[in-house]
């Protein structure tokens, strides 16, 4: 017979409820903070934060580039996909490291060069403004695409067409975005070089840069005002993968496994721990207390939860393992509060692996999750890195789990795992773009917290008041006994009254 047998069953997300609280002045929408915790790192103790609890999920159909430059900016992360080769994903992190948040650090051109270089090297890297600096790295000059013609100008030197130092505005030694703002607003010129007390060249500030970092005042950065990029590993060939993603810039990694709570998986991380003490790390995925306390053992900074519930997933159908996410959530987030309570240091708890809603964001969070990871609903959007198809009039995109046999041809062909499926591939409604959906659904979840008096994710974590409801509470909870229209993108369930 079988270790233990529990007839209680598991819980999925969407049979809970939460009961409202008293809405306080500090608790209404437009205050309610977002801002999470998604990985600490044990051996420095910082903590890697995000303004918004989600994070894409580490998935071909979800997370490359764009979606990591567009989430970043409104607050959260994508875990960009490691079922690719390591140069493909190394480049997609760096992508979004070199994504203009503010301080840029520019390619330069020395005062030697000819203008048929420059335009070379604009046409290469897509750059129109090129710093000159000399052999010390001091600013001379700056030449951009105004400042010459390619075939007039191609065979003279870059200090003939540049603007000299001496008529150019600079800042020196700015740290903050708003001083560079200042003098940018004042001056003439759309580009602020930065430099040092003796004239050597920092960085780049541009004016449509800072304009867009207005419009993004959630926007995660790191210390060089770059935005944050994390990367997902496998625990195949991460000697080769880390060390490539590190000199990319990522500053957090995600070991990305259906079942975390395994051998290969703690000598993942004991290597990481090892070689890369300062670098925070995801561990993952595990249902139990018991797992936690075993990724949590070997370093990892924070326990992504979740195995057989999402919706490309079929792992439970296919293998029998799996739990409920909310009871594998209750078990985990228990586990992270006696490790608290024991050693006085608090692990980030990742919910993954069927949220698919406003509200079962806001559920997972209530449950004691500090951040979400969603495939499905960024799939959807237009910076997934997916193919729209158009079935019916009605705009879709791909979107296959990392087990399917779409997204496993990449693994057969490395490690020779291919020898049963864990996913699907299917279709998802086409919803437009990240940063016209994203809005309001992080409006639903404010609203949520503020009708349970939180106005933050800690005291959601304290105070929320949660229920377990029936079958036929949530069909009242839906719409019922009217007449709807059907539309275009009408899922049927809602018209059940007819
Ligand atoms: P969703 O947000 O419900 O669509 O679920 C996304 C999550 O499903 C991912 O973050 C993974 O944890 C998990 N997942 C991805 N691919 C597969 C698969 O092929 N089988 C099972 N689970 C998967």
């Amino acid at each position: 017979m079988a270790r233990t047998i529990s007839q209680t069953p598991s819980r999925a997300l969407a049979e809970f409820r939460l009961l409202p609280r008293l809405t306080t002045a500090e608790s209404v929408p437009a205050k309610v903070s977002l801002r999470a915790p998604l990985v600490t790192c044990p051996a420095t103790g910082v903590t890697l934060h995000l303004n918004i609890p989600v994070a894409s999920a580490a998935m071909q159909a979800v997370s490359g580039p764009q979606m990591g430059i567009a989430l970043a900016k409104q607050g959260g992360v994508a875990l960009v996909f490691c079922s690719q080769t390591i140069a493909a994903q190394a480049e997609s992190v760096a992508r979004i490291k070199r994504h203009k948040a503010g301080f840029v650090e520019p390619r330069t051109v020395s005062p030697e060069a000819t203008i048929r270089e420059v335009a070379e090297l604009s046409r290469a890297t897509g750059f129109s403004i090129f710093p000159v600096v000399d052999a010390a790295g001091m600013l001379v000059g700056i030449v951009s695409r105004k400042d010459y013609d390619p075939g007039r100008h191609e065979g003279r030197k870059v200090t003939e067409r540049m603007i000299p130092r001496a008529r150019l505005e600079v800042g020196v030694e700015i740290t903050d975005l708003s001083d560079a703002n200042a003098l940018l607003l004042d001056g003439h010129h759309s580009v602020l070089p930065i430099v040092d007390r003796q004239g050597k060249l920092l960085s780049l500030v541009f004016k449509k840069d800072l304009e867009e970092y207005a419009e993004n005042p959630l926007q995660v950065a790191d210390d060089r005002k770059r935005l944050i990029a994390a990367a997902a590993i496998n625990t195949h060939d991460f000697e080769e993968r880390v060390p490539a993603l590190v000199e990319a810039g990522a500053d957090a990694l995600a070991v990305d496994s259906s079942d975390g709570y395994s051998f290969y998986q703690g000598r993942t991380l004991d290597w990481l721990r090892a070689r890369y003490p300062s670098l925070p790390v995801v561990g993952g995925n595990v249902v139990t207390g018991a797992g936690f306390d075993f990724l949590v053992e070997h370093g990892a900074g924070a326990v992504k939860v979740g195995m057989g519930s999402g919706t490309i997933c079929i792992t439970q159908e296919q293998k029998g393992t799996g739990r409920g996410l909310a009871t594998a959530l209750l078990d985990v987030v228990a586990a992270r509060d006696r490790h608290l309570a024991r050693t006085g240091r608090y692990i980030p708890v990742v919910a993954d692996g069927g949220v698919v809603t406003a509200k079962d964001i806001v559920i997972a969070l209530a449950l004691g999750a500090d951040t979400v990871v969603m495939g499905r609903y960024f799939a959807r959007m237009e910076e997934s890195p997916s193919e729209k198809v158009v079935v019916n009039g009605r705009v879709m995109k791909a979107y296959w789990g990392e087990g399917s046999a779409r997204a496993r041809e990449w693994k057969t062909a490395r490690y020779g795992q291919g020898v049963f499926v864990e996913g699907v591939e299917g279709l998802v409604e086409y919803a437009g773009k990240l940063a016209d959906n994203l809005p309001e659904t992080l409006a639903m979840i404010r609203s949520s917290m503020a009708s349970c008096g939180c106005a933050t994710l800690a005291l959601l974590h304290q105070d929320a008041e949660l229920e377990l409801v029936s079958a036929l509470s949530i069909r009242e909870g839906q719409v019922h006994d009217v007449y709807l229209p059907r539309t275009a993108s009408d899922d049927g369930g809602r018209s059940w009254g007819e």
